[in-house]
């Protein structure tokens, strides 16, 4: 479903972070990238979701290139990210969060991550960190993208939140055919997933 074909990444044109990376990521499972601090984690997932075009390579969705498909036509139909920091809107309630970008019923969605309705209506800065992003992983499946990206998305939780987390984003890869890649620096967590990718220190190649 997706593939990583040869990927090297540099970022200004000098500084390799990504070297002939060869990947496949199939939908209906959860993937785990583990490696240690800098070695191109987040850059991987960010060319994945089509926020920049590797420096060589090329990443292939369904068949198509990305890069010729339209990096901002893939971003909008075809992938979700969901980050450590969240990204929720600040002044918005959870529900207008979720509601912003969704396409499928954003109660619903709610109820997926077992975000009580009595939150529904508070502004998201009055929850918790793991409420928080409950409410990232509700916007991102309610966005009803076939790509769900998760950047350390338990990085901030308590082992018992963050094993609900990857509970939560398997159940969304198995039951709703996503592909859902996540990094994590937890190997334990890593363990949840059905497939689990290791970075090497320099170069990026698994
Ligand atoms: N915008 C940028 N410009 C230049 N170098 C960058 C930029 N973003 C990241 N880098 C460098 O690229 C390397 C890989 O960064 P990346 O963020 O992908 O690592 P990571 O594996 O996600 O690390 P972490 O686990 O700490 O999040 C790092 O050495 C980083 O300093
Ligand atoms: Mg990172």
């Amino acid at each position: 479903m997706i593939e990583v074909q040869e990927v090297s990444y540099s970022y200004s044109g000098k500084y390799n972070v990504l070297e002939h990376v060869n990947l496949n990521f199939h939908k209906g499972n959860l993937y785990a990238i583990l490696g240690p601090s800098g070695c191109g984690k987040t850059t991987l997932l960010s060319l994945i979701g089509g926020l920049d075009n590797p420096s060589e390579g090329k990443i292939l969705y369904e068949g198509k290139d990305i890069s010729e498909y339209g990096l901002g036509r893939h971003r909008q139909e075809q992938a979700a990210f969901i980050f450590q920091g969240y990204n929720l809107i600040e002044y918005m309630t959870v529900k207008e969060n979720v509601e912003l970008t969704a396409k499928l019923s954003p109660e619903e969605s709610l109820s997926k991550v077992n975000l009580g309705e009595e939150f529904w209506n508070r502004n998201v800065l009055k929850l918790s960190g793991g409420q928080q992003q409950r409410v990232a992983i509700a916007r991102a499946i309610a966005s009803d993208k076939p790509i769900l990206l998760a950047d350390e998305p338990t990085g901030n939780l308590d082992e018992e939140s963050a094993k609900d987390i990857v509970e939560l984003l398997k159940r969304s890869a198995h039951e709703e055919g996503r592909c859902v890649i996540m990094v994590t620096h937890s190997s334990e967590l890593a363990e949840h997933a059905d497939e689990i990718y290791t970075f090497d220190k320099n170069d990026g190649v698994v």
